[in-house]
């Protein structure tokens, strides 16, 4: 039968993948497996996610792969090997690595995390497949082959930062997790997630850099009319350590008294950093909030955000309803008024 012209590189993704998860079967392979049991990870967790270890050497995985028959250029273009022009040769990407297949939707090994083992200090601690033809990244959600099914059951998805937070979600069996894997957020990734639910739960991890991630995330989702809503965990713990912590039933109470609004959450964020100690910041923190609400496709829930926003800030609706279109009217003009291509730049300096 005439091919998928990207068969081989499936192929080889799916061989590399078994490479590095039947490596921890071996003794070299002894402390990653440890390492995976030392965080609380079952070996039946491991053979479901297909968790795996990367040598400890420069070469093996090539070696194995010439052995095998599989193309080095194929191997190359979807980063597993590298080449140096000084030693004229391949050596293996993912050394000494915890590693973790990233997978299509539809179950397909497309590119691989690698997690630090030692304490390397100059090393980062996640090394990612790059983009290839198979992996684009702005596209993929970690493990939602795995968690599509149960988003559409229970009709909402967890979103999490992390490959250990939704591999201990998973364990426990909150199996609607899946991971933005440390990147900003999307808008195909909003879209991926649209088609199996319109209820996304954002789990971030539970400090500054999680949070100014969520308030970023939730206007991606919200401009896609998905439905936003935020729990912050306290500082210093995320998805993975808290409920390897406190354990399911704690984790599931947690969401359940303390998840927000996306509005609320923004609301809160924007307190905490002052955002309404004075008439000045409060002026800023409103049109910050009408800016994200300005993205809501949906006029009657804009309408119903406007009211909140102006009741629980004590600002006249009418005088929120015209700063919204101030808002709306400045992101209008370009599209009514196309900018002649041939203009120089220059010739249209920023309106005031
Ligand atoms: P975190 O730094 O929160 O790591 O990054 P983590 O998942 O909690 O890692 P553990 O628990 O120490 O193992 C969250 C995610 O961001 C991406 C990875 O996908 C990671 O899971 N990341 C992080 C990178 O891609 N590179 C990095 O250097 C760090
Ligand atoms: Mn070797
Ligand atoms: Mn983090
Ligand atoms: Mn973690
Ligand atoms: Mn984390």
């Amino acid at each position: 039968a005439p091919s998928d012209p990207n068969e081989e590189y499936y192929n080889t993704l799916t061989w590399s993948a078994k490479f590095f998860h039947s490596a921890m079967n071996l003794p070299e392979g002894k402390t990653c497996y440890d390492y995976f049991r030392e965080r609380g990870i079952l070996p039946e967790t491991i053979s479901a996610f297909g968790l795996g270890y990367a040598f400890d050497d420069w070469d093996k995985l090539h070696h194995a792969a010439q052995k095998d028959g599989i193309s080095s250029e194929i191997l190359s273009e979807l980063g597993l090997i590298k080449y140096t022009e000084k030693g004229q040769k391949y050596y293996d990407a993912f050394r000494a690595r915890a590693m973790f297949p990233i997978f299509s939707p539809g179950g397909k090994v497309v590119g691989f995390g690698g997690r630090i083992l030692t304490g390397q200090k100059d090393a980062p601690k996640y090394i990612n497949s790059p983009e290839s033809k198979i992996y684009e990244k702005s596209k993929i959600l970690f493990a939602m082959n795995f968690a599509k099914d149960e988003i559409r059951r229970r009709e909402e998805a967890i979103l999490v930062e992390g490959y250990m937070d939704v591999i201990s979600l998973h364990q426990v069996g909150i199996k609607n997790a899946v991971a933005s894997s440390g990147t900003s957020l999307t808008t195909e990734q909003a879209r991926l997630l649209k088609r199996y639910t319109k209820n996304i739960l954002f789990i971030y991890d539970g400090d500054a850099a999680g949070i100014k991630a969520m308030m970023r995330g939730i206007d991606v989702l919200i401009e896609e009319g998905l439905h936003a809503s935020v729990l912050t965990l306290p500082d210093g713990n995320d998805p993975d350590s808290f409920v390897r912590e406190e354990g399911k039933d704690t984790f599931l109470s947690f969401i359940k008294a303390h998840r927000s609004s996306f509005l609320d959450f923004k609301l809160q964020v924007l307190e905490n950093d002052g955002g309404f100690e004075s008439p000045e910041a409060t002026t800023e923190s409103i049109r910050a909030l009408l800016e994200s609400l300005s993205k809501l496709p949906d006029e009657l829930a804009l309408e119903m955000y406007l009211k909140e926003l102006s009741q629980k800030l004590d600002v006249g609706l009418s005088t929120v309803q015209k700063e919204l279109g101030k808002i709306q009217n400045r992101r209008r003009k370009p599209s009514r008024q196309p900018m002649p291509s041939s203009y120089p730049v220059e010739a249209f300096p920023e309106p005031l």
